[in-house]
């Protein structure tokens, strides 16, 4: 029956059925019911659309599937699990795939990061590290720590947490008052621009945090929570040192360091985190997104033994939550039968080894389109790149959405975001695809008025 339903839906031409009930998220929900991409199944590096057309997943999803899509392993692992456990409560029981995957997790992330909260996305992981953090100086008798300090052009999700301590503008502007948050500024600076992966210039904006420490006194400040690499905020690469810096300033002030690896996570730089390229290590880690390959929502916080022994070493009696946190799903059984079945395909297939070959390839790609009309930079790290586009005088965002829609067009889907094109491919995809990928790219920014 189920099936049925499906062929009829993906058989039936748009223009037949009735979209306007539907309500999408991030989008320009006007202009894009005047003329919808849809979407009906994947294959690979490939969507498939409407009219049959093969469509370049440019973005692995939303930063999501790189492993490839329609992967049969975690499609008969999940089928598996909705017959034999579909869902266990969450709270004060387990089951026996969240333990697997939780010292999955514990194994993959590096030493130091021991203990694993389950959240169903990448903004309720950071959510959930938030509250984390303020929660720790709470049980350390320290409740004035609360303040949280992020970076302009970090993105952290679409809830209060995140967008508090994120700083992209129109996704922070309608909400009215916020989490109290300070940002250190971000590193696109005139002397990087075009820079080949890690930038040279900036370590000195690392200084900022020490001047916002002076300012409101490291004993109200509770974390300082940054990408490793700036994702959504269109690939902003930090300089050498400039992590480390943090964590030393971190250090120094018992302040709490978490890394949001919601996109930096599982591979993307070539190396498993964005820790481990950097050589910083955080108090807490934030996942989502690859975790399963984007199959089923899910989302990880991983915390130090320090953070979680904060919590357990407690004078409460022992039948007492000792976080009051969690969500209906966490840990939900069929998202971990994905999450493991993922894992899998990413350990057995070396895929972090994929993209570690893969991205001076993609390098040499990106950056070939320097000197396309309208490029005024172009950002790279491992299988992640952006191109920002020049404005058409205030409005930052109407020539990477003619690009990116005139890119789907001819078979590519990337992602336009602010001023930028956002690039970031399967990292089972072939160098002939990319090819392919930045001919299109290449030849729509041309285009472009
Ligand atoms: C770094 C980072 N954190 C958090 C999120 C939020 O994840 P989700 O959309 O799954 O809530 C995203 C999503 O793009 C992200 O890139």
């Amino acid at each position: 029956m189920a099936i049925k339903q499906k062929q009829l839906l993906s058989e039936m031409p748009i223009a037949q059925t009735n979209i306007k009930p539907y309500w999408l998220p991030f989008s320009s929900n006007r202009k894009f019911k005047d003329n919808p991409r849809v979407i009906v199944s994947a294959e690979g590096c490939y969507y498939l659309d409407a009219d049959g057309r093969k469509i370049f997943d440019g973005l692995s999803g939303l930063w999501c599937c790189a492993f490839g899509h329609n992967r049969p392993e975690i499609a008969e692992a999940v089928n598996r699990q909705l017959l034999e456990l579909d869902y266990s409560p969450a709270f004060q029981f387990v089951h026996p795939l969240v333990i697997e995957l939780a010292n999955r997790i514990k194994d993959i992330t590096p030493a130091g990061l021991d203990h694993v909260f389950f959240t169903t996305s990448g903004s309720e992981s950071v959510e959930t590290a938030l509250k984390m953090a303020r929660a720790y100086w709470h049980h350390k008798g320290k409740p004035e720590k609360t303040r949280l300090i992020g970076r302009v052009r970090g993105y952290h999700g679409a809830n209060f947490g995140g967008i508090s301590v994120g700083r992209i503008e129109p996704n922070r502007l309608p909400y009215g008052e916020l989490i109290t948050a300070d940002h250190l500024p971000h590193n696109i600076l005139p002397e990087n621009a075009f820079s080949r992966g890690i930038p040279e210039h900036g370590i000195e904006l690392a200084d900022v945090l020490e001047e916002l420490i002076d300012q409101h006194g490291a004993s109200n400040i509770a974390a300082v929570v940054v990408e490793p690499f700036a994702g959504s905020g269109g690939v902003i690469v930090p300089p050498h040192g400039y992590l480390q810096q943090l964590r030393e300033s971190c250090n120094k002030h018992d302040i709490l360091l978490i890394f949001d690896e919601v996109i930096s996570g599982f591979g993307r730089t070539g190396s498993t985190f964005g820790a481990e390229h950097f050589g910083v290590f955080p108090d807490i880690m934030c996942l989502a997104k690859t975790l399963t390959n984007g199959t089923i929502p899910m989302g990880a916080v991983v915390a130090s033994a320090m953070i979680y022994e904060g919590f357990m070493d407690t004078d409460t009696p022992e039948h007492t939550v000792e976080f009051t946190h969690g969500y209906t799903y966490s840990g939900h059984p069929v998202a971990c039968a994905a999450g493991l079945a993922a894992m899998d395909i990413f350990e057995q297939e070396k895929l972090t080894d994929r993209v570690h070959e893969l991205a001076p390839y993609f390098e040499e790609l990106i950056h070939g389109l320097r000197g396309t009309k309208h490029v005024t930079d172009i950002r790279n790290i491992g299988l992640a790149g952006a191109v920002q586009i020049e404005p058409v005088s205030n409005d930052l965002v109407r020539r990477p959405f003619d690009i990116g829609v005139a890119c789907w067009e001819k078979g590519l889907y990337v992602r336009w975001a602010g001023d930028t094109l956002q690039i970031a491919p399967p990292y089972v995809c072939e160098k002939e695809q990319l090819d392919e990928a930045f001919n299109i790219l290449s030849d729509c920014i041309g285009e472009v008025a």
